[in-house]
């Protein structure tokens, strides 16, 4: 998620090389801030940059070229863009030639905002021109003037089809990103990404298979499908109608391809159909993030969540008589408008109830031009103290259930050294746990059997087996 700013304060910078006549031997910094699209969305500007001849800086004082992914969703990832583009503000002055760009959820609804606050941004491109980037980097060598691109694809009828064009070249990774679905057609009242991501449109089947086969062609054994309300796939396509149990199908039969994840399913599209798929495509992991959002049917309804709390269960216990040691994770928004004690209480024995398997847990951050904006607001301590008693709850569940997992065998895929300590290797079960375990002659991609011996916060420890 954020990341803390690498950038030198004035007291310490130090000037990178001034920029380079045409930018073959320039360099530049992304920085990325929020959700998973968005790191997918860098690799692409990633790509882009480097196809013009642009190689990494290891930190913004030495870029030639400053892109800022931003992310809307809350207002704290907000304010940390803000305050990055402050500091950018001397490395400009010092370097007039360097090129600085914002892009993602931000740029697309803030542009203006962004050009007065930061006058020093050369462009602001919104979250579906993101293949324009190149050509305005050219653009800003050659004009001081700002430039934003911001255009979002119309519906036609039922039918949007207006989706990027993706770069190929993409680097050799285990794990990738695969993005199927663009946008949202949900409108919860709390939620800005209809607005900063546009309608809801699938990419062709074709493309994605396309895209999945030269990545495992590559090296990659793990494919992640991303889209808002990912299981809702394909009610857009043109032609050629693929459901996303469908299309989860077709990606299992590519020869190479050892896992299948995707995110973030919406509950009520959450069909028998697909929870069969999963239980019988074996690539498709035993892992489903499922946003519940809140546990009380009046909250939910105003949140306008088409759902209820037992008809959320009703999927849970399907997916769970389906499909063995399924990892069952979730979304949580405490404290939003309107939220009584008795509501909130809901959503506690919601965490009894269902005992996720890890939760993101959010405080309700107004969003601008959102319906819930409008509403009655939590006072903030309240909020805070409720989603403290929250985290401190699912905590106490996570090791509970950790602890009654021990002693068993999974099966993990190697990934290689933990960040943290390199003498350890980390991998992660197909019920997405993450287990730390010692390399001995073990390969990154190798499945192997492993038995988790000691249960943590955020995963186990384990002993690799045979
Ligand atoms: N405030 C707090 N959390 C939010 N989310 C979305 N919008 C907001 C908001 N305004 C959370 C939801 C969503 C996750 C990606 O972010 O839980 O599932
Ligand atoms: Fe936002 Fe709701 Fe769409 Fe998720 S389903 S992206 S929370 S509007």
């Amino acid at each position: 998620m954020a990341q803390v700013s690498p950038v030198r304060t004035p007291a310490n910078l130090t000037l990178g090389a001034p920029i380079p006549r045409g930018l073959k031997r320039g360099t530049y910094f992304v920085q990325t801030w929020g959700c998973q699209m968005n790191e997918e969305d860098s690799e692409q500007m990633v790509l882009g940059l480097e196809s013009l001849g642009l190689t990494p800086a290891a930190s913004p004082n030495e870029a030639n070229v400053i892109l800022l992914n931003t992310c809307s969703v809350r207002k704290k990832p907000e304010d940390k863009a803000f305050s990055f583009l402050g500091e950018l503000r001397f490395i400009k002055e010092a370097r007039p030639d360097l090129v600085i760009g914002v892009c993602g959820c931000m740029a697309q609804i803030r542009a203006d905002e962004i050009h007065r606050r930061a006058p020093h941004v050369n462009f602001v491109v919104g979250t579906a021109q993101v293949n324009r980037i190149p050509g305005l980097v050219e653009e800003a060598l050659q004009t001081r003037r700002f430039q934003k691109r911001l255009d979002l694809p119309e519906r036609k009828g039922s039918v949007v089809t207006d989706v990027p064009d993706r770069l190929g070249g993409r680097k050799t990774k285990l794990k990738a990103f695969i993005p199927v679905q663009y946008g949202c057609d949900k409108f919860c009242t709390y939620c800005i990404v209809p607005s900063t991501r546009g309608r809801e449109r699938s990419r062709p089947t074709e493309d994605i298979v396309r895209e999945a086969r030269g990545l495992v062609a590559n090296g990659t054994r793990e494919i992640t499908l991303l889209g808002q309300t990912v299981n809702s796939y394909g009610k857009n396509l043109a032609e050629g109608r693929v459901s996303f149990g469908q299309l989860l199908s077709i990606l299992g039969g590519i020869p190479g391809l050892e896992r299948i994840r995707y995110t973030s399913p919406y509950p009520r599209d959450f069909k028998t159909d697909l929870i069969e798929v999963i239980r019988d495509v074996p690539q498709v992991m035993e892992h489903c993030h499922m946003p519940l959002q809140a546990g009380d049917d009046h909250l939910l309804r105003r949140m306008r969540r088409v759902y209820t709390v037992e008809s959320y269960a009703a999927i849970v216990d399907e997916l769970r008589a389906t499909v063995p040691n399924l990892g069952l994770t979730t979304d949580i928004i405490v404290g939003f408008p309107g939220e009584t004690e008795e509501e909130f209480e809901g959503t506690m024995a919601a965490m009894e109830r269902f005992r996720f398997d890890g939760a993101f847990m959010f405080k309700y951050s107004p969003r601008p031009d959102t319906p819930a904006a409008e509403m009655k607001q939590v006072d903030s301590a309240v909020a805070s103290r409720r989603l403290n008693q929250l985290i401190k709850r699912q905590r106490e569940i996570q090791l509970e259930i950790g602890e009654a997992l021990a002693g068993e065998e999974r099966e993990v895929m190697v990934e290689g050294p933990s960040p943290k300590n390199p003498d350890v290797w980390q991998g992660y079960t197909r019920c997405f746990r993450m287990v730390h375990f010692s390399p001995g002659s073990l390969s990154p991609g190798q499945l192997v059997q492993v038995r988790l011996t000691e249960p943590h916060m955020w995963g186990f420890v384990g002993t690799v087996l045979g």
